[in-house]
């Protein structure tokens, strides 16, 4: 770590370009499309982009180099196996940046080691040792990650780490490759790592969770508290499988829970609803309507309780306001699930002044309406228009 003023500050490091371009079922994103999704990380505040695997493809190696070219205050990273093709690639796409990183991995758990490498424990330290020394004479910022580090032997990982440092590894990161950990047992597995780890203080630890029991954020959180100071994550969580952390959670998390999670950031979240609308656009991976901060409904309201409570005060009803993350409003909308005073304010915002009574008419036809179906704001003038109501503007 750097020095002890910046222990509360936790570095973002974003892989939507790498981790989250590996999606399945993913729409392939062309070169411009890539440069625009990094610009729009950069502009936002995010420290590390991991912009892809420069051996991969041309495509991957074209928009490492090419964000390397733009001068961004964010590191450029590009990820390589500990091959030296690799990472020869790696440093040739990184060339032109203002600061960049090559992030070089060995997967190091058992099943990883004799069922994927066919390597024994021994070959995966040299192969770690040689990778980040030869990564380290192209380059000063070198990252080392082990993969499926949460199914590795502790003892084991402990080794890998201490040569990996001594290498030259100036980041650490743990991957929860296959989303296997728990939020206990990974901060344990990180503060183990701290404390036994002889040359711990002279890296950056970091954690990469991704979501297959849906702990991704929540483990991410607990890696911090333990002690790490980067976290990986990627816009609306896209990436392997069921994906890696979202940023916009943690980072929405770090903020509005300060008061337990006392760290900071240089995101910007004001750039959330925008940046990740434009990920969706471009990848076709759209999130759910109940995604956390950027889904549809994350600050909508139809029940009649909560429509009352909002109507009351927001806070009723929110935890933060929806311009923080880019959000022009909270959203009114109207089901069978609505209270009269929620279709009365939704009918006003639409031209209507209904009177008690004409309330009561349009309430009892709308809960017929809308037990039928979705009732948007075409089937509402519509019905208004059958009742006989005006609409005033
Ligand atoms: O999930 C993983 O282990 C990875 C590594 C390459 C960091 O994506
Ligand atoms: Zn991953």
């Amino acid at each position: 770590m750097d020095s002890k003023e910046n222990e509360g500050f936790i570095h973002i490091f974003d892989t939507t370009l790498r981790d989250g371009l590996q999606s399945p079922n993913i729409t392939p994103v062309p070169l411009k499309d890539r440069v625009l999704i990094g610009e729009s990380l950069a502009k936002m505040g995010v420290n590390i982009i991991e912009a892809g695997f420069a051996i991969g493809s041309k495509l991957d190696f074209d928009t490492i180099h090419t964000l390397s070219q733009k001068g961004f205050d964010s590191t450029i990273c590009s990820l390589a196996r500990t091959l030296d093709e690799d990472i020869i690639a790696a440093g040739k796409a990184l060339k032109p940046a203002r600061s960049g990183r090559i992030h070089t991995f060995i997967s190091t758990s058992p099943i990883h080691r004799e069922k994927k490498l066919n390597m024994d424990k021994q070959q995966v330290l040299e192969s770690t040792t040689h990778a980040i020394k030869l990564a380290r004479n192209l380059i000063d910022d070198v990252q080392f990650s082990l993969e499926d580090f949460t199914r590795t032997e502790p003892e084991f990982s402990w080794k890998v780490i201490e040569m990996a440092i001594k290498a030259g590894a100036t980041t650490i990161n743990l991957p929860d490759t296959v989303g296997y950990t728990t939020p206990d047992e990974y901060a344990a597995l990180i503060a183990d790592i701290i404390n036994k780890v002889p040359n711990a203080d002279k890296a950056v630890f970091s954690t990469h969770c991704h979501n297959d029991l849906g702990l991704a954020v929540a483990n991410s959180l607990m890696g911090v508290q333990a002690g790490a100071r980067q976290i990986e994550c990627s816009i609306n969580g896209i990436g392997e499988r069921a994906g890696n952390a979202a940023m916009e959670e943690i980072v929405m998390a770090l903020t509005i829970r300060h008061d337990v999670l006392p760290y900071k950031t240089t995101i910007d979240t004001k750039n959330f609803m925008k940046i990740s609308e434009l990920v969706q656009e471009l990848t076709g991976m759209d999130v759910q309507k109940n995604k956390a901060i950027v889904g549809k409904n994350a600050f909508a309201h139809e029940s009649g309780i909560h429509q009352h409570g909002m109507s009351q005060d927001s806070r009723t009803y929110e935890i933060m306001s929806p311009k923080m993350v880019g959000q022009s409003a909270s959203e009114l909308t109207v089901g069978i699930t609505s209270g009269r005073a929620g279709l009365k304010k939704k009918m006003g915002a639409l031209g209507y002044q209904l009177s008690k009574g004409d309330l009561t008419t349009f309430y009892l036809a709308f809960m017929e309406r809308a037990a039928q179906g979705r009732m948007n704001d075409k089937k509402l003038h519509a019905l208004a228009s059958e009742l006989g109501l005006k609409c005033l503007t």
